[in-house]
């Protein structure tokens, strides 16, 4: 068969997921494919590309998963069913970071390489792959973790297929929140330390009301849920982080709008928080860091 005979089956109305398919399966930009439509296809070709529409139209299986990469931030990243599909939104949270980075080396003319990234339940890495490509002469090391072994099995994968030509010292933990810190508190370097993360925010009840069943059937419930008022995590995570008290540190987090209140009101003596980036009304980009 034809590459324009399929493109054109009338009965294959997703058009542009069918593209992404071929693309995908031919190893071929759309331009290519928009040119070479006389090419004749394998039957292996037709039957992968048929499949994977069957899964997206009638399993309703998100495109991410069936190609298992998504585009985040100009980078393509590995991801599969045990990971959150990154949302642009959060793309905020590296320009965010990479303002403040410029900012410190600006104003402070901080010190290159003596800086630590934290990336703290990373999911498939996106947030600190994208913020060393995006900065990468300010950090010396970083270390990323998860909860679950099967999504830092995807982050590994990404940072080995990212990040070849550099040298940063990278370490990765299984934990829960800043557990991992406790044995690594007495060695973080003298400049900064800076914290990347978009724990689960989303309220019990919010998430069962307003998220699509398609989400709640495909992506992991705990990627998402932060229970009651959707700030079990980061309330979690600002004690511990008042009880290790590092130095220098600046924190990098991502919520809904009326949740930073809560979050001020509760933290009033210790924590600093400023909205630095708006995605729309109800997400907000927050630097955070001790007073
Ligand atoms: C909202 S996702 C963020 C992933 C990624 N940083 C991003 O922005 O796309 C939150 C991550 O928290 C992890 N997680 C969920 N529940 C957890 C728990 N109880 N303990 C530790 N990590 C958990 C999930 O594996 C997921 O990777």
């Amino acid at each position: 068969m034809k590459l324009w005979a399929l493109l054109w089956r009338v009965d294959l109305t997703e058009k542009f997921v069918l593209q992404k398919f071929l693309c995908t399966f031919l190893q071929c930009s759309r331009e290519e494919l928009r040119t070479n439509t006389d090419q004749e296809l394998s039957d292996e070709i037709i039957q992968k590309v048929l499949a994977a529409y069957k899964s997206y139209v009638e399993d309703k299986k998100p495109l991410e998963y069936i190609l298992g990469h998504v585009d985040f931030f100009w980078k393509e990243f590995f991801v599969n069913e045990a990971t959150l599909i990154p949302r642009p939104e959060t793309e905020y949270m590296i320009t965010a970071t990479t303002e403040y980075i410029n900012w410190k080396l600006k104003i402070e003319n901080w010190k290159l390489g003596e800086n630590l990234l934290l990336d703290i339940w990373t999911g498939c890495g996106v947030l600190w792959i994208s913020v060393l490509l995006q900065n990468p002469t300010y950090f010396s090391h970083a270390i990323f973790s998860d909860y679950f072994a099967d999504a830092l099995e995807i982050a590994k994968r990404n940072y080995q297929k990212l990040i070849t030509d550099f040298s940063w010292k990278v370490d990765f933990f299984q934990s829960d929140l800043l557990d991992f810190l406790v044995r690594w508190i007495s060695e973080l370097p003298d400049g900064t330390t800076v914290i990347v993360a978009n724990l689960p925010y989303i309220p019990e009840e919010t998430f069962e009301a307003n998220v699509s069943d398609n989400v709640k059937k495909r992506e992991p419930k705990p990627a998402f849920v932060g229970w009651d008022d959707g700030l079990d995590y980061y309330k979690i995570m600002l004690d511990q982080i008042i009880w290790l008290h590092p130095k220098n540190l600046v924190m990098f987090l991502e919520m809904m709008t009326w949740q930073v209140d809560v979050l001020r009101q509760l933290y009033d003596d210790k924590f600093i928080f400023e909205e630095v980036k708006t995605f729309h009304f109800n997400i907000r980009i927050v630097k955070a860091w001790l007073k």
